[in-house]
């Protein structure tokens, strides 16, 4: 029987299930599959494979890529998940509606603002014997474990390795999914160790502390910065406060308020709950610092930063390599690992302008 999954990993649900090496495998899975220029060139190791988009809550990098690397392996995308065209605005439960998806698909790929919902429902399908792989692609506060991915093969594309990298964790450390699986992906590499500087006291939980982590408060970050040795590898790890998730708590009926309600909370959130990152911040850090956010950005990073060429400044690259690390996601649970790692390399590292 053909295995479903990869290396004994039936679904991707976090990123903490994998070990280093495999961690490092689906990294090099990325590398050959980085299109630097993409157009026109696409794959067909997937062909055949059919990905079905199902997002309880909103996305624009997480759907977008998954969606174009399907696509960019020869594979096809089923319409996304909305509730007002499923039968879930006839009341079905989302555990019928998921089961119904994964007949008609090779991948689920589900986010779901409820931590651990995403493998319960792929437990629930494992129970029922479908062939279908869940990723996810975030749930709740919990993880994002294919953001993490892409967090470190950033990181290994901006300093060529994963050891030795201190990573400072600014902003919404309590609920920020991202946080919490960069955390125990980077933990798994040598000598790496991780600061917290919370905005408003949202800080980590204590399960994602590790490495002798420690906290300070965001207004002495500038300060901390000219502690560090020049010779460190260091990554500015940005987040948004995630609003959101803080209005469920501090309101009951939030998810009945209308959009305005809503849009109110959220400036009243993000006007109370604010930081940023500026140039005079980089100016101060050692000769090899990459500022990283997994977007969405608030006032974070401000727009003359994030559109500037600095170096420094990674978060649109690092929204680029969304695409090779989610082929390789696909890629290798699809059981084309061997294909993978026979594509003519060069072809696909090189931007189009160094190919001759
Ligand atoms: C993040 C998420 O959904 O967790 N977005 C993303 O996928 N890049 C971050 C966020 O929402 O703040």
């Amino acid at each position: 029987m053909v295995e479903i999954g990869w290396r004994g990993h039936r679904h991707l649900l976090s990123i903490d299930d994998f070990s280093r090496e495999e961690l490092e495998a689906m990294l090099n899975a990325a590398n050959v599959l980085t299109l630097d220029s993409d157009e026109g060139q696409k794959l067909d190791i997937l062909k055949g494979f059919i990905l079905k988009p199902v997002f309880f809550e909103p996305s624009s990098r997480t759907q977008n890529s998954f969606e174009a690397a399907m696509l960019s392996m020869g594979g096809s995308n089923l319409s996304p998940h909305l509730t007002i065209t499923s039968s879930m605005e006839k009341g079905e439960t989302e555990q019928d509606t998921i089961t119904t998806y994964a007949q008609y698909s090779d991948f689920l790929v589900v986010r779901h603002p409820r931590p651990n919902s995403v493998r319960e429902f792929a437990i629930t399908l494992d129970k029922q014997g479908n062939r279908a792989r869940v990723i996810n692609a975030g749930d709740g506060s919990n993880e994002h474990p294919t953001q993490a991915l892409l967090d470190l093969y950033t990181v290994m594309k901006e300093f060529k390795e994963l050891d030795g990298v201190t990573y400072l964790l600014l902003g919404d450390l309590k609920y920020g999914r991202t946080v919490h699986s960069l955390v125990l992906g980077a933990r798994k590499f040598d000598g790496v160790s991780f600061v917290g500087f919370p905005v408003g006291g949202l800080s980590l939980s204590p399960q994602y502390r590790q490495n002798g982590y420690n906290e300070h408060d965001i207004s002495d970050f500038r300060q901390f910065l000219e502690t560090l040795p020049r010779t460190s590898r260091v990554v500015i790890y940005a987040t948004r406060v995630q609003w959101e998730r803080i209005a469920r708590e501090r309101y009951e009926n939030f998810d009945q308020f209308d959009e305005k309600e809503k849009a109110r909370i959220r400036s009243e959130i993000y006007k109370e709950l604010n930081y940023q990152v500026t140039a005079e911040h980089l100016a101060v850090t050692p000769d090899l610092t990459t500022l990283l956010h997994p977007l969405p950005r608030g006032s974070e990073i401000a727009d003359e930063l994030f559109y500037s060429n600095q170096l420094q400044v990674a978060p649109i690259r690092q929204m680029r390599y969304g695409l090779p690390v989610r082929m390789a996601a696909l890629g290798l649970y699809g059981g084309k690992e061997k294909e993978i790692f026979e594509l003519p390399k060069g072809i696909f590292n090189l931007p189009a302008h160094a190919q001759v």
